[in-house]
């Protein structure tokens, strides 16, 4: 998510066009635990053009082609979000548990659908049921649901939680930002108008001490404006290796996002594949 994926949306405006109305004059410091509240309508509705079920199923295909995974395998999606990918998941065989720490995402996925397959708990990532031991034969982590805490080792913790919940042997499919390809292709502004008719701006910036991209969104709508900040810390494919074999996960595959094309150091999006030694 609002990593600058200049490459993609056909509702995206000019990269790069400067706004002059209605620009902040000042913004607010990103607050650090901004992820306990952004999750809302609000960031369903920015991220609207990414959000196709056309694309979903795509992407699902993928996921269930390097899986490899016979039916009835259970399968976390760790931070579920709305359930764009549980709800397929399930509906491709598995067996699936959907987390995620926003009330309002998990009632959205829950629209889609529950049942014997397919159930949605609220929890936070750094902190899994302690039940769920051994309990996974794949753990899916998707769209950049990572890199979201001030403190690095928040996200080690996640991914030693992973391993985990992991049965020896089983699945870690991680998708998100590449930092190598968001620093190749960086794109420090974009605009995009959602369906009714909001101008959503967004200004990026990148610290490369703590690797933290943050992204300010100004919303427009006649002579409404609102503003949104949040910030992602960005890894490379190497270091999220060495942070999973850390963990215990050794990375098998390393993808440009879901295509079949092997990632490259312009790739904004990867999608990693380890496995939990055994
Ligand atoms: C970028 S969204 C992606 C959602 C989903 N994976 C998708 O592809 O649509 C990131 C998700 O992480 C969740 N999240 C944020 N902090 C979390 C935490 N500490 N524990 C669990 N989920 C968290 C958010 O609520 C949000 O649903």
């Amino acid at each position: 998510m609002g990593e600058g994926r200049g490459e993609k949306g056909t509702q995206r405006g000019v990269v790069g066009r400067r706004r002059s109305a209605a620009h902040p004059r000042s913004l607010p410091r990103t607050d650090v635990d901004w992820w306990k509240h952004y999750f809302d309508a609000g960031y369903e509705r920015e991220y609207e053009p990414l959000f196709d079920l056309v694309e979903d199923r795509r992407q699902v295909a993928r996921i269930v082609e390097l899986l490899e995974l016979p039916a009835g395998s259970r399968v976390l999606d760790l931070a579920c979000g709305q359930g764009r990918h549980a709800h397929l998941l399930a509906e491709a065989g598995f067996n699936v548990d959907g987390l995620d720490l926003s009330p309002y995402l998990i009632a959205r996925a829950k629209e889609r659908g529950t049942g014997r397959t397919l159930r949605y708990r609220r929890g936070d990532m750094r902190k899994l049921p302690a039940t769920w031991s051994g309990r996974f034969d794949a753990v899916v982590n998707l769209f950049t649901s990572f890199g979201f805490f001030a403190d690095a080792r928040d996200d080690a913790r996640v991914l030693r939680e992973c391993a985990r919940v992991l049965k020896p042997g089983g699945v870690m499919l991680w998708q998100g930002g590449s930092r190598d390809g968001v620093m190749a292709r960086f794109l420090a502004s974009d605009w995009w108008t959602t369906r009714d008719g909001t101008m959503i701006a967004q200004d990026r910036s990148f610290d490369p001490l703590t690797g933290f991209l943050t992204i300010t969104s100004v919303w427009q709508r006649k002579s409404a404006v609102e503003r949104r900040e949040h910030r992602i810390r960005l890894y490379t494919a190497s270091r999220m290796a060495e942070l999973m074999l850390e963990a215990g996960l050794v990375v098998e595959q390393a993808w440009e996002s879901f295509t079949d094309r092997p990632l490259s150091r312009r790739s904004s999006e990867m999608l990693l594949v380890a496995r939990r030694e055994r």
